[in-house]
C-alpha cells in the first residue's frame, strides 16, 4: 500500500487542467448498458473507480476497450448476464446505478445491495421507490437486490427524502424510465451537474429526457437507443480542491478545462473567506494574500455547497481568524476527518451534524490515516500547510477519485511524494 509524504509550507503556485468527473463517468457508462451499439466516452479518468465500473460491465457482458487517450469504447456483447456481484459492488456504491438500465434492456437484474460507509448509513430506499413506481417488482435474496420487470410504465413520482434528493437515484430511475412506455415524471430529481450530463448523454443516444437541471425531469419513454461519443463534464469537486490548496496554502493557482459555472456555491464561500477569485468561460483562479477569514459552511443538495467538499473547507478554516461552524445536511454523519485533521493540531469540536472550528494559528505535520476519499483530500490539505512532514496513509481511497494528485501538487510546487507504506496501513 502507498503513502504520501508532503513536507507543508510551500504556496502553491500555478495552472493545473481539471479532469473528468468520475460522478458523471460512472453513471454514463452504466448507461451504456441501454444500446447494443457502441459508445465512445471521451476524457474518461484513469480512476480505480471507473477500473470497478468497466468491470462490473465486463461482467454484464460488455466488452471495454481505454485508450491511452482517456476515450473508453464500449459494446455490449451478450446480455445474458444479469448480476452485479458483491466482490465488486462493496468497494464502490456507484456500481448500483447498473440496476435501472439492466431493468429497462434486461427486464431482470441482481445488484448486490450497497452497503453502509464510513460516512454513515447510505439507503437506497429513494432507488426502490422510484423503480416500483415504474412497475419493477423488488425484492432482498442474501444480500442482492432482485428485480424483474415484464414491462416498465412511466409514472409520476416524488424522489425527495429526508436529504433531499438522490443523485444515484435519480440517475436509475432516470435509466430505467428512457426505455419505458409513456411519460414518467420525477419529481424532486437532483440537479447536480452529473445528472445533468447523464441526461444529456441519454438524449445523445435518442433518449427524451426534458427539464435537464431542473428538479422536475419528464421522460418520455421511446422504443430503443443507440450508440454515441460523449465527453463528460469536468469534475468540479478537483477543481474546488484545487481552489481550496490555494486558499489554504495563501497561493495563487488557475484551473484551467473546467466549468466555473458549476462552482457558484464554492466561490461565494471562496471570496467569505477573504480569496480572490476570478474566472473565465472554462477557468478560473484564486488566489489568497492575508490571513484567511472564519466562515460557515454549510452542505446542501446542488446548487448548494457541495458535501464532497466539506472535508478540504473545514481543513481550510482550520486555519481561519475565529469561529467557523460546518454543518452537514446531506450526510449528517460525515465527519471522519475531524479526529485526524486534530492530530495536526486543528480544533474542531463535533456536535451532531455539525463542526465547530477554531481558527488555530498553525498546523503540525503528523502521521494520519486517510479514512474516505474527502476526508483524504482534506488531509493532503492540511499536509501542504503544516508545519514539518505529514504521512497520509491508505491512500488507495483518494486513488478512487482524484488521478495523479501528486503530479498534479508537484507542479504547482507542492514537495508531496507518494511512497510505500512499508508498514502496509
Ligand atoms: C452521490 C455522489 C457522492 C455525493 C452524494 C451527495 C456519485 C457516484 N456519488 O452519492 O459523491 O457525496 O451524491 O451529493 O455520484 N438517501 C436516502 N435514500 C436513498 C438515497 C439517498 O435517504 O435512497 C439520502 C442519503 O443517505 C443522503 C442523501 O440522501 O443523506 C443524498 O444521497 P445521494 O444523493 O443518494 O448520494 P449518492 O447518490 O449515493
Amino acid at each position: 500500500m502507498d503513502k504520501l509524504v508532503i513536507q507543508g509550507g510551500v504556496a502553491l503556485r500555478g495552472e493545473v487542467e481539471a479532469g473528468t468527473a468520475k460522478n458523471s463517468v460512472l453513471p454514463i457508462l452504466a448507461a451504456t448498458l441501454l444500446t447494443r451499439e457502441p459508445c465512445r466516452i471521451r476524457d474518461a479518468p484513469a480512476l480505480r473507480d471507473v477500473a470497478t465500473m468497466l468491470r462490473i460491465l465486463e461482467a454484464l457482458g460488455v466488452r471495454c476497450e481505454r485508450h491511452a487517450d482517456g476515450t473508453i469504447e464500449t459494446r455490449v456483447e451478450d446480455e445474458g448476464s444479469v448480476e452485479a456481484p458483491y466482490e465488486l459492488v462493496k468497494t464502490m456504491r456507484a456500481s448500483v446505478c447498473v440496476l435501472g438500465p439492466l431493468l429497462a434492456r434486461r427486464r431482470r437484474a441482481r445488484v448486490s445491495f450497497p452497503g453502509g460507509c464510513v460516512f454513515g448509513p447510505r439507503p437506497i430506499d429513494l432507488h426502490l421507490k422510484g423503480l416500483r413506481a415504474l412497475g419493477v417488482d423488488l425484492d432482498i435474496e442474501a444480500g442482492y437486490i432482485v428485480a424483474r420487470a415484464e414491462r416498465l410504465r412511466g409514472a409520476e413520482m416524488y424522489l425527495g427524502g429526508s436529504f433531499g434528493p438522490t443523485v444515484t437515484g435519480t440517475a436509475n430511475v432516470l435509466m430505467a424510465s428512457v426505455l419505458a412506455e409513456g411519460v414518467t415524471r420525477i419529481e424532486m430529481a437532483a440537479c447536480e451537474p452529473e445528472v445533468q450530463d447523464l441526461a444529456n448523454f441519454l438524449n445523445a443516444m435518442g433518449a427524451d429526457v426534458r427539464g435537464i437541471g431542473t428538479p422536475i425531469l419528464e421522460i418520455h419513454g421511446v422504443g430503443e437507443l443507440h450508440g454515441a461519443e460523449y465527453r463528460p463534464v469536468p469534475d468540479r469537486i478537483e477543481v474546488g480542491t484545487f481552489l481550496a490548496a490555494a486558499a489554504i496554502t495563501g497561493g495563487g493557482v488557475k484551473v484551467t478545462r473546467c466549468r466555473p459555472d458549476h462552482l457558484g456555491a464554492v466561490v461565494e464561500r471562496l471570496t467569505a473567506l477573504g480569496c480572490r477569485v476570478e474566472s473565465g468561460d472554462d477557468w478560473i483562479s484564486c488566489a489568497r494574500r492575508g490571513r484567511l477569514e472564519a466562515g460557515d459552511i454549510t452542505t446542501l443538495p446542488y446548487p448548494g455547497f457541495p458535501t464532497d467538499l466539506q472535508a478540504q473547507f473545514m481543513a481550510v478554516v482550520s486555519l481561519a481568524d475565529g469561529v467557523s461552524v460546518v454543518t452537514e445536511k446531506v450526510y449528517p454523519e460525515r465527519f471522519m476527518h475531524v479526529a485526524e485533521l486534530g492530530r495536526m493540531r486543528a480544533r474542531i469540536r463535533k456536535e451532531h451534524h455539525m463542526a465547530i472550528v477554531l481558527g488555530t494559528d498553525y498546523l503540525s505535520g503528523a502521521p494520519v490515516l486517510a479514512s474516505d476519499l474527502r476526508a483524504s483530500a482534506a488531509l493532503v490539505l492540511a499536509g501542504l500547510v503544516a508545519e514539518g512532514e505529514t504521512q497520509v496513509r491508505r491512500v488507495y481511497h483518494i486513488d478512487r477519485g482524484y488521478e495523479r494528485i501528486e503530479t498534479k501538487l508537484q507542479a504547482l510546487g507542492a514537495r508531496i511524494e507518494r511512497v510505500r507504506d512499508e508498514d502496509g496501513l
